[in-house]
């Protein structure tokens, strides 16, 4: 099986979607993703008062191209208003979607009323969804949440509701509290009780990490979308491994050797995208570099070495290297 779902007017496949990451989830991170299956990515989370006050990474962040859709664009705030004019600001970059973050956990945005600090006031939560919706028109408005601020607090069934009521056309779940961020489980549990609270659709989000608990998302919680953040790093197959699952196909996981080209695949989009000279932008490639060798023969040591890149030479040399270690030991595909 594979089909779609519609949020608003837009069409999306019912596979796996990439989950915003501020400071991963970058234009070429989501081209990638795209080109390996991902059903529908997110921008990194912007700040709508930032947009306001014409903020210089404005373009940057919220630029949508075609290769990309269906795209949303992601905005954090906790004033009506502001939120209102940013998404009047953001139509101008035409997004599919616009998403609202109400599930950051980090206390700069959470100090601010914004992000998960949103899960505490669901009244405020409302107004800046329902302002959000008004400003946008057509294009449809979700909001991506968590599954409360704490363990005594898990609201997010009722905050769902609310949220549908002011208008949002879907919510996505992350299972965990705004108190774990990102230790423990992720709670499937909370996703299943936000699916069975509103009509609109549920986007499951929280530790999935391959097709067998991407189908687990599904059928434990009659989730109608699966979004995936970290299971994704270094890994864009997993988007191609859960959509030919899914119909029902054999997959072939990916050579070493073809990791490799799609490493410097990715470190080549990096630099070609980047307005920043070759060196600079090599540190935003590093991390990507090493997590495409994860859990291999040496590849902590080669992460080290991944973290002293700075010339696109430099990393096709460390690939060739990488391959040539895990073929004297008999592990080219692992
Ligand atoms: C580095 C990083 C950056 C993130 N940035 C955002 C963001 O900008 N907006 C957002 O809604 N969630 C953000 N998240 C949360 C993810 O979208 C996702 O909800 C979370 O990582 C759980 O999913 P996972 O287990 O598949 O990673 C971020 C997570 C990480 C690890």
């Amino acid at each position: 099986m594979t089909d779609t779902l519609k949020i608003g007017n837009v069409s999306i496949e019912r596979t796996a979607a990439l989950a915003p990451m501020a400071g991963v989830a970058d234009h070429a991170y989501r081209l990638i993703c795209k080109k390996y299956g991902a059903a529908y990515v997110v921008s990194e989370m912007v700040s709508a008062k930032g947009i306001c006050y014409s903020d210089r990474k404005t373009a940057e962040l919220c630029t949508v191209t075609d290769e990309e859709r269906p795209m949303a664009v992601q905005l954090f705030g906790n004033e009506p208003d502001f939120m209102a004019e940013a998404v009047g600001i953001v139509l101008g970059y035409r997004p599919d979607i616009i998403d609202i973050n109400m599930g950051c956990p980090v206390p700069k945005v959470v100090g601010t009323g914004a992000g998960s600090a949103l899960m505490k006031n669901i009244g405020l939560a409302a107004a800046v969804t329902e302002a959000a919706v008004k400003a946008a028109g057509d294009i449809p408005v979700t909001v991506k949440i968590r599954s409360g601020w704490s363990a005594d607090t898990v609201n997010a069934p009722e905050m769902a509701k609310a949220l549908e009521a002011a208008g949002a056309s879907a919510i996505a779940v992350h299972g965990r509290t705004r108190d774990m961020f990102y230790s423990g489980e992720s709670d499937m549990n909370v996703v299943k009780a936000v699916k069975e609270a509103v009509k609109i659709p549920v986007i499951g989000n929280g530790d999935i990490t391959d097709y067998r608990s991407c189908s687990e998302m599904y059928e434990r919680t009659g989730c109608d979308l699966v979004m995936i953040g970290r299971g994704s790093y270094g890994n864009p197959f997993i988007f191609r491994e859960i959509a030919t699952n899914l119909r029902g196909e054999t997959y072939e996981p990916p050579s070493l050797e073809k990791k490799m080209r799609v490493m410097l695949e990715h470190i080549r989009l990096i630099l070609e995208l980047s307005e920043k000279c070759e060196e600079l932008a090599m540190h935003e490639a590093r991390k990507h570099a090493a997590w495409y060798m994860n859990g291999y023969y040496g590849s902590a040591k080669f992460r080290g070495r991944c973290y002293q890149l700075s010339s696109y030479n430099e990393a096709e040399a460390l690939a060739a290297e990488f391959i040539e270690l895990q073929k004297s030991r008999g592990l080219n595909n692992a």
